[in-house]
C-alpha cells in the first residue's frame, strides 16, 4: 500500500511546511490512518501530533492557509483545532500521560512520538504517517496495527489493564469498533474489559451515550450489545436491558428470552431504518416486561401492561443517561407504548375500524410504528411469520386507503365544542365532551364519514338524547 496516497489533500503539505518553519516534527495519527487503510472513505477528522507545541503548529498552519481560519485553542488539554474546508484538524503535542485514579483527566507531560502512540487506545488507532519532508508518507506502526487491521482484531498497545483503567471509556470504544468494523476483540483485552467493567462508573453519561448511539447506528448492533452483556458493562449502563435476560420455567411453561429477542428486533429494524430514535425504540420496546412478568396456572406467563410500564421507564432511563427529554424521548415513549398494537391487529382479520383507530392513536408516527412491529416478528415458525407479515401488508395498504378517505391521522373534530354550545345554547359542560366523544367514536367505528354534515346530524341526535334543545336564537 502506498501511504502517500492518503496524504493527497494539499493540507498535508501545508502542515508539513508549517512544522518545518517552526522546526518541529509532525505526524498524522489515529482514525484517519486506520480508515485510509480500511478504505472507509474520506475522514472528516484529522488528528495531527506535533513533537513539541501543537498549539503553535496549529497557528502556523492557519497563517499559511489562504483563508486564515480561526484556531480554537483548548488550553487545559493543550490542543488546538481549525477547520479546513469541511475537515476538522486537531493538533496536539506528543505526550506521555498518566491518569489519576478517580477521573479520566490526565496529568500531561511532553513526550516522543512513541510515547504518544503508547498512550493511545488500540493498535489500530496508534498508526501514524510521517509528515516530515524527507519521510513524507512513511508509516509508523510500532505495535503491529496493520497486522491487526488484516486480522480484524482489536487490542491495546499496552497491557490492557493499564489502557482501560487509564480511560475506561475505551472499553466501550473497543466494543463500538468491534461492532462498526466487524472485528474481534482479542482475548486478553476482552478479559481486561470484564475485569475493569465497574470502572465505567467514572465516565460521564454523555460520553457513554455517544458510544451507545454509535453502536445502535451500526449495521448489526447486536454484536455490540452481546459484548456489552458478556463483559458485564451492560448492567452498569442499561440494567433495564440486562433484566430481560433469562427464561423462567414454571410447571413446564417457559417464556422467551426477551434479551435475545430484543437484539433480534434491533438487528431487524437496522435493515429498514437509519432513524436512531426508532432504533432506540426497538432496543427499549420490551423493557416493561421485566417488572410486569407474572405467572398464573390458567394463562401461563403474562406481561400485562408492559407497554405502559415500559414507556414510563423510557423517561427514567433517558433522564438517568442525560439524554434529551424532548420530542425524541416522547417519540420513543409513544413507540414503546404502542408497540403491541399492530401485532394484535395482525393476528386477526384486519378491519377498517381497527386500522382507523391505529392511525388515530399513532398519528404521524404510524409508519414508524409499523416498521417497529414488523421488526418485532421474530417467530421461528414460518407459518406464523408469513401470516403476520402478510397481515402487516394488508394493514399498511389499509392505512393508506383509510387515510385517503377518512383523514383521521391528525384528527380535528368536524364539529367544535364552540358549535355544540351555540347549537344547544349551553355553557361549558360534561354534555359537550359526551357529544364530541360520540362523534369521534362514530367516525373511528365507520358509522359516519369524517365530514361536517354527518357529524352535525349526529350532534343533534345525541344532544336530543341528552335532553338538550336546539336553540332557536341561532341561524
Ligand atoms: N483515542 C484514545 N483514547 C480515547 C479516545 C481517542 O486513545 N478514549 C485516540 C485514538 O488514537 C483515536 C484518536 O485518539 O484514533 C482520535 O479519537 P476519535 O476522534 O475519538 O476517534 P477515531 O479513532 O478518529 O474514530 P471515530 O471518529 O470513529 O470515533
Amino acid at each position: 500500500m502506498n501511504y502517500r496516497d492518503a496524504l493527497q489533500n494539499p493540507i498535508f503539505k501545508i502542515i508539513s511546511q508549517s512544522a518545518k518553519e517552526i522546526e518541529i516534527e509532525s505526524f498524522v495519527i489515529g482514525g484517519f490512518v486506520r480508515d485510509f487503510i480500511l478504505k472507509r472513505g474520506h475522514a472528516k477528522d484529522i488528528d495531527v501530533v506535533a513533537i513539541g507545541d501543537g498549539i503553535k503548529l496549529a497557528k502556523q498552519v492557519a497563517k499559511n492557509l489562504p483563508n486564515k481560519p480561526k484556531v480554537q485553542v483548548f488550553k487545559t488539554y493543550g490542543t488546538a483545532m481549525l477547520k479546513y474546508n469541511d475537515i476538522e484538524i486537531e493538533f496536539v503535542g506528543a505526550r506521555k500521560e498518566s491518569y489519576t485514579e478517580d477521573s479520566r483527566n490526565p496529568a500531561v507531560e511532553n513526550g516522543s512520538l512513541e510515547d504518544d502512540q503508547n498512550r493511545r487506545d488500540f493498535t489500530i488507532n496508534a498508526l501514524a504517517l510521517d509528515l516530515n519532508e524527507e519521510k513524507f508518507g512513511d508509516l509508523l506502526d510500532p505495535f503491529g496495527g496493520t497486522k491487526d487491521l488484516d486480522n480484524k482484531t482489536i487490542q491495546t498497545p499496552l497491557d490492557p489493564d493499564i489502557t482501560f483503567s487509564d480511560d475506561p471509556l475505551r472499553m466501550l470504544r473497543a466494543i463500538r469498533f468491534a461492532t462498526q468494523l466487524d472485528f474481534i476483540i482479542e482475548d486478553k483485552s476482552l478479559q481486561a474489559i470484564t475485569r475493569n467493567s465497574n470502572r465505567i462508573k467514572i465516565i460521564t453519561n454523555e460520553r457513554i451515550v455517544t458510544e451507545l448511539n454509535k453502536i445502535l447506528e451500526c449495521k448489526k448492533p447486536s454484536i455490540g450489545f452481546l459484548l456489552l452483556e458478556k463483559t458485564g458493562l451492560l448492567k452498569y449502563i442499561l440494567p433495564e436491558i440486562t433484566a430481560l435476560k433469562g427464561i423462567d420455567e414454571v410447571e413446564g411453561q417457559r417464556h422467551k428470552d426477551n434479551f435475545y429477542h430484543t437484539l433480534e428486533v434491533v438487528d431487524n429494524i437496522a435493515i429498514n431504518t437509519n432513524n436512531l430514535w426508532l432504533r432506540w425504540a426497538a432496543l427499549l420496546h420490551d423493557i416493561g416486561k421485566a417488572p410486569t412478568k407474572r405467572f398464573s396456572k390458567k394463562v401461563g406467563w403474562t406481561f400485562h401492561g408492559h407497554e405502559l410500564e415500559g414507556s414510563k421507564m423510557v423517561f427514567h432511563l433517558f433522564k438517568r443517561l442525560k439524554m434529551p427529554l424532548n420530542d425524541k424521548m416522547k417519540f420513543v415513549q409513544k413507540m414503546v407504548f404502542m408497540s403491541s398494537r399492530p401485532i394484535v391487529l395482525a393476528q386477526d382479520i384486519v378491519t377498517d375500524s381497527a386500522v382507523r383507530r391505529l392511525v388515530f392513536d399513532a398519528g404521524d408516527y404510524v409508519e414508524d410504528l409499523m416498521t417497529l412491529c414488523e421488526a418485532d416478528i421474530t417467530t421461528k415458525n414460518p407459518k406464523k411469520f408469513n401470516k403476520y407479515h402478510n397481515n402487516f401488508k394488508i394493514v399498511r395498504d389499509k392505512i393508506i386507503e383509510v387515510e385517503e378517505r377518512d383523514h383521521v391521522r391528525n384528527f380535528q373534530p368536524p364539529v367544535s365544542g364552540e358549535e355544540i354550545m351555540k347549537t344547544f345554547n349551553i355553557k361549558p359542560s360534561r354534555e359537550i365532551g359526551l357529544i364530541k366523544e360520540a362523534i369521534k367514536e362514530a367516525i373511528l367505528e365507520g358509522d359516519i364519514p369524517n365530514e361536517y354534515q354527518a357529524a352535525y346530524q349526529l350532534m343533534i341526535e345525541r344532544g336530543k338524547k341528552l335532553g338538550l334543545k336546539v336553540s332557536t336564537q341561532n341561524d
